[in-house]
């Protein structure tokens, strides 16, 4: 397997709007992030991947660009940002930038002048149908409610947006729109960035003729994903990205692929294909997910978990790699969701992150998750602010569902902004992250979880001692995977392979005591030696057969 300095980093992702607040406006910015760089270089990440910061309208917090080439006023200046990346890489770390290209924002220059006229220069750097009978041209849903069509009265034709309708979708098939985007991309490159991280980029090529989506329950609308997830010119499209653009700098690229498989996967991110370096695949953020996707609750199972990163870990090995995270700004909290955010918050925060990081793949830190940060509950709908939540409620409202109680408690469980209640810093006003008005609330218990503390008590050095396992132990990277204990309720174990060596994984991910049995084909070990663990471990010698305590993770060397 080749060796590259992205299969031995860890990535730290940061939502600038929610990180840190400079100037007491509310809302995150750069010289915010900048006051944090040594709090990041003393975790010991190597990578950080800030969410977008580009010029924006703000429908969707940045993930709609109406300028590429320059930052978010509410983020601070070009020369800020550039402040930023000499200090970032003056600390020995890479940074990494959001790029999304799937759409852009309706107040982009492009679409401007594209919802102009027909015959604008601009048009078809978009997607225009004509309506079909009065309606829409096909049944395609919105991944943020409703229908994926809006109607321009201008021209009297429809766009196709497959986010909010400010975030208007790119045509890929136009070779022109191809070459602008080829050119911002090597503009960012050359200001000397470390890679990009791309959003949805298995969306953008779509089944020419954009045809109905089978449609059985008879609703108005229903999601099309496939005839736009992994369409049918996607990999010529980013082999062409590669050669034109990344194959000229050394960097790293992540690609955001919901719907994406293993096969496919490995053709994302097969060393010679030249598209990828790695995806983040969505199969165990779906887990909970019931038939009516993602608001429709259901409990996920350790069975399910093991099967789908099993698969994951086996199926690109030596063959591509894998991303590894269990929260971002889009999920909830991983604590929360597959952990015990209460009475074992700590302990659960610590066997997730021992967890992920002993797989094979490159490990993502969401901000605050190294000091396990938790969802939040605000009762009222007043308090949230992401539009995929809020269109979701107008929805249901519209719909006149009863009851208003399930979707709160969805919302609870799924929603984004769990994710986007600021970094708590300290236990002072809005947590420290603002002197300001904040743009949404601070989860009331930051005065319990908070930075602060966490300096004092051990989440973020275990995090720290996570990271730096990494580089002493090759096998964290490169040994394979292989899980054991295969059909234990409770324990997650698997083991990692190189040479003579192999790393021993155990994980409770329940409020319970299992017992864990070593397999008779583990217990010829030469030397055996305890690598991290969550709670006080008396004895190495335990390991062939041991009562685990709530939540405990314990991480074994075995030399053979
Ligand atoms: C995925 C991003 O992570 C999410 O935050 C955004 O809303 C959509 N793509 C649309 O850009």
């Amino acid at each position: 397997m080749e060796r590259k300095w992205w299969k031995e980093s860890v990535v730290y992702q940061i939502y600038p709007r929610s990180f840190m607040d400079s100037n007491g406006d509310g809302i995150g910015d750069l010289r915010g992030i900048l006051s944090k760089l040594d709090y990041l270089k003393e975790l010991g990440v190597d990578v950080i991947w800030l969410s977008p910061v580009y010029q924006s309208p703000n429908d969707d917090n940045g993930y709609d660009i109406s300028d590429y080439q320059a930052i978010m006023d509410e983020f601070g200046t070009m020369q800020d940002w550039e402040r930023l990346l000499e200090e970032v890489h003056r600390r020995e770390m890479k940074l990494i930038m959001d790029l999304v290209i799937n759409h852009s924002s309706d107040e982009h220059p492009w679409f401007m002048e594209s919802r102009r006229s027909k015959d604008n220069p601009y048009r078809d750097f978009y997607i225009w149908r004509q309506g079909r009978n009065g309606a829409e041209p096909n049944n395609w849903e919105s991944c943020f409610s409703g229908s994926a069509w809006h109607f321009d009265e201008a021209t009297g034709e429809y766009y196709l947006h497959l986010f909010s309708k400010k975030q208007p979708d790119f045509n890929w098939e136009n070779p022109d729109l191809r070459r602008a985007l080829y050119d911002m991309m090597t503009w960012w490159l050359d200001k000397g960035i470390d890679g990009f991280r791309l959003d949805v980029i298995n969306f953008i090529s779509k089944e020419p003729g954009l045809p109905d989506a089978p449609n059985r329950e008879g609703k108005k609308y229903v999601f099309g994903g496939q005839y736009f997830i992994n369409g049918p010119r996607i990999h010529e499209f980013l082999q062409e990205m590669h050669k034109e653009v990344f194959s000229k700098y050394d960097i790293m690229t992540v690609g955001e692929m919901p719907g994406v498989t293993t096969e496919e996967a490995i053709l994302y991110t097969g060393e010679d294909r030249h598209e990828l370096n790695m995806v983040f695949q969505f199969e165990h953020m779906d887990l909970d997910s019931g038939p009516g996707g993602k608001w429709d609750v259901k409990p996920w199972t350790l069975k399910d978990l093991k099967t789908v990163m099993t698969r994951w870990q086996k199926a690109l090995e030596n063959r591509g790699w894998n991303s590894l995270y269990l929260n971002n700004h889009d999920q909830p909290r991983m604590v929360s969701r597959f952990g015990d955010d209460t009475a074992y918050r700590e302990e659960s925060a610590k066997m997730l992150a021992t967890f992920l990081h002993m797989m094979q793949g490159t490990p993502f830190i969401y901000q605050g998750e190294e000091i396990g940060m938790t969802n939040v509950r605000f009762s009222s709908i007043e308090d949230y602010r992401d539009i995929e939540t809020l269109n979701m409620v107008r929805e249901k409202v519209m719909e006149n569902v009863e009851d208003m109680g399930k979707v709160m408690r969805a919302i609870h469980m799924k929603g984004r902004d769990n994710a986007r209640t600021p970094v708590q810093w300290d236990d002072t006003k809005h947590a420290g992250f603002t002197t300001g008005t904040r743009w949404i609330s601070v989860n009331p218990n930051y005065k319990e979880v908070n930075v602060k503390k966490a300096l004092l008590n051990p989440v973020f050095y275990y995090y720290k001692k996570l990271i730096q396992l990494r580089k002493q132990h090759e096998i964290i990277v490169y040994g394979s995977y292989d899980l054991i204990l295969e059909n234990h309720e409770q324990i997650y174990a698997y083991t990692r392979t190189l040479g003579n060596e192999k790393f021993v994984v155990i994980c409770n991910f329940f409020n319970s005591t299992p017992c864990f049995e070593l397999p008779a084909y583990l217990k010829s070990y030469k030397e055996i030696e305890l690598v991290i663990a969550n709670y006080e471990v008396d004895s190495a010698n335990e390991i062939e057969s041991m009562v685990l305590k709530p939540f405990e993770a314990r991480v074994y060397r075995l030399v053979f």
